[in-house]
């Protein structure tokens, strides 16, 4: 199975950008970017009766209507016919009320005004003037009306690959338009030793209905990683823990957006920094060159029991908010212990006399803006 995973990643390896197809349709269908499906009107005339068989025919299902949105758009496909196309909405004559095939009932404003009448069991869809449904004899002969739920999701899920470090994917119609009703799952896989982040952006999504579950492996089993939209605000960057990252783009029925441009990178893995003894110096990676995006390193002091640390920051230049120096009284990182987070151009010069004989320090940037960076001395008192 993982063999499998893996020889799918592989031979996508080379993939960077890729767009949606927007043939959704099989031919002579029309999409609808209204309501993310596809519509046909049978040339020939048909009973109710052969109607409903005639759509399962060439796969789709006979229309009723279920939004607002989706009447305004057939009266716009219907307009250029005389005949009034069947809906897959009757009369149930035991209990005189109207029901569509799935058993939901119409709502009373999708009747076109005086309907329905006492002149007919079955529904007919009227586009011209007024338009809505109207009750019509069920002996009538009419055109059907299908639609069918196109293929959205891209064909190819997998992305990345062992010597692959970075590339975009974008949402199904991007920059155009998103489609509803929408569950893509996608897999990026990067080289070994790697971790991933990720930037949407831009990012043009319905808030709060649409979004993207992310998890931190190769498939959406493996422990969530975040939310583009948790309900109390956006976010658009993700980091994975390891060189595999999958993710979910879930599409309500019905407002779409313009959609999302993914930008992924891979990151090396850069193993702590450690010094021990009387004294020491480190640097942000590169310096006094900038350093890299979404850089993460992280750097440990461990002084003789019985002695603190005096730490000095003589030169300090990062993106303020963003590109963050974390300094922590403990020996690893343990939110409880950060005692300062410095970014900006403002710190230097900065001391500190750590409690203990040991210090942990986290530098983190993200993907735009690189600076200088910074120096660190320190010795024991
Ligand atoms: C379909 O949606 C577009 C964009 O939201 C809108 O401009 C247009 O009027 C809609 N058309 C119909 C027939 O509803
Ligand atoms: C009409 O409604 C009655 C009462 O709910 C139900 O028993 C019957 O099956 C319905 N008839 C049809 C054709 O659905
Ligand atoms: C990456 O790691 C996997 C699993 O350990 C191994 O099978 C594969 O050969 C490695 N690939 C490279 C390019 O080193
Ligand atoms: C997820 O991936 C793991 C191995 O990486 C595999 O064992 C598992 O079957 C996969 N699950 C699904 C649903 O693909
Ligand atoms: C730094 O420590 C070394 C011993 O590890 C010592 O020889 C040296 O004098 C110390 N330097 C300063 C400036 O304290
Ligand atoms: C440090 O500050 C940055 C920006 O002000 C913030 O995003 C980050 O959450 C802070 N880190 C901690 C551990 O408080
Ligand atoms: C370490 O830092 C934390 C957070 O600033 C603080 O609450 C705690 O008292 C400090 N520990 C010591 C031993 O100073
Ligand atoms: C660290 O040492 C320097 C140089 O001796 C001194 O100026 C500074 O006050 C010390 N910092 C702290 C916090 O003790």
């Amino acid at each position: 199975m993982i063999c499998a995973v893996l020889t799918a990643l592989l031979f996508a390896a080379n993939i960077q950008v890729v767009t949606a197809d927007v043939n959704h349709c099989p031919s002579g269908w029309t999409f609808s970017t209204n309501t993310s499906y596809c519509y046909i009107q049978s040339a020939q005339y048909l009973s109710y009766s052969e109607a409903s068989n005639y759509c399962q025919s060439i796969g789709g299902t006979q229309v009723f209507i279920f939004t607002l949105r989706e009447l305004t758009w057939l009266t716009d496909f219907t307009s250029s016919s005389f005949a009034q196309p069947w809906l897959a909405t009757t009369r149930n004559i035991t209990t005189d009320k109207w029901y569509n095939s799935d058993g939901t009932t119409p709502a009373a404003t999708y009747w076109t005004s005086g309907e329905p009448g006492v002149n007919g069991d079955c529904a007919t869809f009227k586009g011209a003037g007024a338009s809505g449904l109207k009750a019509t004899q069920c002996y009538s002969i009419q055109p059907a009306l299908c639609r069918q739920m196109p293929a959205l999701c891209p064909s190819q899920t997998s992305y990345g690959g062992q010597y692959t470090g970075s590339g975009t994917i974008t949402s199904p119609g991007y920059p155009n338009q998103y489609y509803n009703n929408l569950d893509c799952v996608y897999t990026i896989l990067s080289p070994n030793n790697t971790y991933i982040t990720m930037q949407f952006s831009p990012y043009m999504v319905e808030e709060y209905f649409d979004w993207i579950d992310l998890f931190d492996g190769p498939n959406t089993t493996y422990p969530f990683l975040g939310t583009t939209d948790d309900w109390w605000s956006l976010r658009f960057n993700f980091e994975s823990s390891s060189n595999a990252v999958s993710f979910i783009f879930h599409t309500d029925s019905i407002v779409t957006d313009k959609g999302w441009l993914l930008t992924w990178s891979a990151k090396t893995k850069t193993p702590p920094i450690s010094q021990s003894g009387q004294n020491g110096s480190f640097t942000s990676p590169n310096y006094p060159n900038n350093y890299d995006p979404y850089t993460e390193q992280i750097y440990y002091v461990n002084a003789p029991t019985g002695f603190q640390v005096n730490l000095t920051i003589p030169d300090f230049v990062t993106e303020a908010n963003y590109d963050v120096l974390e300094i922590y009284n403990t020996s690893t990182v343990i939110s409880s212990g950060l005692v300062a987070n410095l970014s900006g151009s403002a710190v230097a010069p900065y001391s500190w006399l750590s409690p203990s004989n040991y210090v942990t320090m986290r530098f983190r940037s993200d993907g735009v803006v690189q600076k200088q960076g910074f120096s660190i001395v320190w010795f024991i008192q």
